[in-house]
């Protein structure tokens, strides 16, 4: 038998009961959705945008009927519980791309305890895969909590403004900052080079304060494009230089202490999320092993991984040596 479409574990066909219980609350539905993705964007199409997420992938919304299946909504006003990713409509590799995310995602929650939006590997009807995440931007009742991502929270213009990842450290509180480093970290030794100002969010709490949201938006980046290795600098020094390109953002685990230690992260604190990353490369590949990635899409995310690493674990600062 396969893996979960859910968490990966072994020997499940469809999801596994605490899968079931996390994405759906404990219904029964299977990964083989009934619909394509034309029945949805024939629709979203359609629409102006009054498309509330953003993004610049192609995505639906998904509602699940008490007792029934899951189905495509088509009034995109009504309340959903899910967004849909269908695979990229270009690039290279398009096809890996939901496989890619889910993976990603699962490693961030399963490894490196990041909190992430609950997520699944799906098919639609003709077989073409789909990534599905569950929303977190309601509450229990269903009420709407509010989100509010970096470019709004910096007032940044776009998602690529001169901003840094020390600019977004600073307006986090000291638990969140925590998260934030070992979020970077991942990021970086995963490959993902697109976590720009609209994939970092604030989410509303119980309590109404504003405390990161879920990691959402994982995934190596290095699969369907050559791009750097984070989106942002990390420093703020590093807002207006212009290194030659190829020269830029090849920090090692000396700049994430640094990092760590301008957010005035407690030195054992930072120390500990360094050591999360030691030695987990093995953990990182079985986890590789097992997604819906093709083999080939494996092979590509292991190397990538092994040169982050290779890059992450030298003992001298980038900082230093190119200013
Ligand atoms: N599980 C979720 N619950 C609530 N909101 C979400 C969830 N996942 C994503 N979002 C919101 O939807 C937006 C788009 O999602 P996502 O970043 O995954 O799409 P994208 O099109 O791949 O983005 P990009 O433009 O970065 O490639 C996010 O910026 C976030 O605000
Ligand atoms: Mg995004
Ligand atoms: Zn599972």
């Amino acid at each position: 038998m396969a893996q979960c479409n859910g968490c990966l574990k072994d020997n499940t066909k469809g999801f596994c009961s605490s899968c079931e219980a996390i994405l759906f609350d404990r219904s029964k539905v299977t990964p083989q959705l009934k619909f394509n993705w034309e029945d949805i964007s024939k629709k979203i199409d359609g629409q102006p945008m009054g498309f509330s997420i953003s993004g610049v992938q192609r995505k639906g919304f998904i509602g699940k009927p008490r007792g029934k299946e899951l189905v495509a909504k088509m009034d995109l006003n009504e309340k959903s519980q899910y967004i849909i990713k269908p695979m990229l409509s270009r690039l290279n590799s398009p096809d890996q791309s939901p496989a890619n995310e889910h993976v990603t995602m699962q490693m961030a929650k399963q490894l490196f305890n990041i909190r992430i939006a609950e997520c699944a590997f799906m098919n639609f009807a003709n077989g073409t895969p789909a990534y599905l995440t569950k929303r977190f931007d309601y509450d229990v009742n269903g009420g709407k909590l509010n989100q509010e991502d970096f470019v709004s929270v910096l007032k940044a213009g776009n998602k690529y403004a001169s901003k840094t990842y020390q600019d977004v450290g600073e307006w986090l509180s000291p638990l969140n900052r925590v998260d934030f480093l070992r979020i970077l970290i991942f990021n970086f030794l995963t490959g993902n080079g697109d976590v720009h100002l609209k994939n970092i969010s604030l989410l509303e709490t119980a309590d109404g304060d504003m405390m990161l949201s879920p990691s959402y938006d994982l995934m190596n980046t290095k699969i369907h494009l050559s791009d750097n290795s984070l989106a942002l600098n990390l420093f703020k020094e590093f807002e207006q230089t212009n290194l030659p390109l190829g020269e830029k953002y090849r920090y090692t685990k000396e700049d994430f202490i640094e990092f760590g230690n301008r957010l005035k992260i407690k030195a054992t604190n930072i120390t500990r999320i360094i050591d999360l990353f030691a030695k987990k490369e093995g953990a990182v590949f079985a986890m590789i092993d097992k997604s819906f990635l093709t083999d080939n899409a494996k092979e590509l995310y292991k190397n990538n991984v092994v040169e982050n690493n290779k890059a992450f674990w030298q003992s001298k600062r980038f900082v230093i040596s190119n200013l």
